[in-house]
């Protein structure tokens, strides 16, 4: 079974736990990866985790990815709403990929509302926090059962 999802997160999510709780929650970025793996192992799914600062480091991490994961669950911080080359390296590694957004990009300012990865991602999940994942998890595993 194909059961190996990549949880990649962006820019500044490293600092969860100190950004704002009023959109982000309270856990670290330790304690959400914690809780995805332990729902993804509910599910049946393996889970490895990446996060970086660097927008080419993120970019070359989904280019290595071909052999190693089956699905991927998204959440590129800022990058989202503008990066055409990490838009680029995912149509290449060409997996099925769920965007997610702790927050709820759509009730915040205009330029959070645009994604330019949203149109190759399953689906976008935002603003249910740390239970997104589990949404995010159970949809891919929903896609790759098929
Ligand atoms: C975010 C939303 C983005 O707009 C923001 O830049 C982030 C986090 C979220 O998870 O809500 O860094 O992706």
């Amino acid at each position: 079974m194909r059961n190996r999802i990549e949880v990649m997160h962006g820019v500044n999510l490293d600092q969860l736990g100190r950004r704002d709780p009023a959109h982000y929650g309270t856990m670290t970025l330790t304690q959400l990866e914690l809780r995805i793996s332990d729902t993804a192992a509910e599910l049946g799914l393996q889970t490895r985790f990446f996060q970086t600062n660097h927008e080419g480091e993120f970019v070359e991490h989904l280019h290595g990815l071909e052999d190693l994961a089956d699905g991927l669950v998204l959440n590129p911080g800022a990058w989202t709403h503008y990066s055409f080359a990490i838009r680029d390296a995912l149509e290449l590694v060409a997996l099925p990929a769920v965007e997610i957004h702790l927050s709820d990009v759509d009730s915040r300012e205009p330029w959070r509302r645009e994604s330019v990865i949203g149109d190759l991602c399953v689906t976008r999940i935002a603003g249910h926090g740390a239970d997104g994942y589990r949404e995010a998890l159970a949809c891919l595993h929903e896609e790759l059962s098929r």
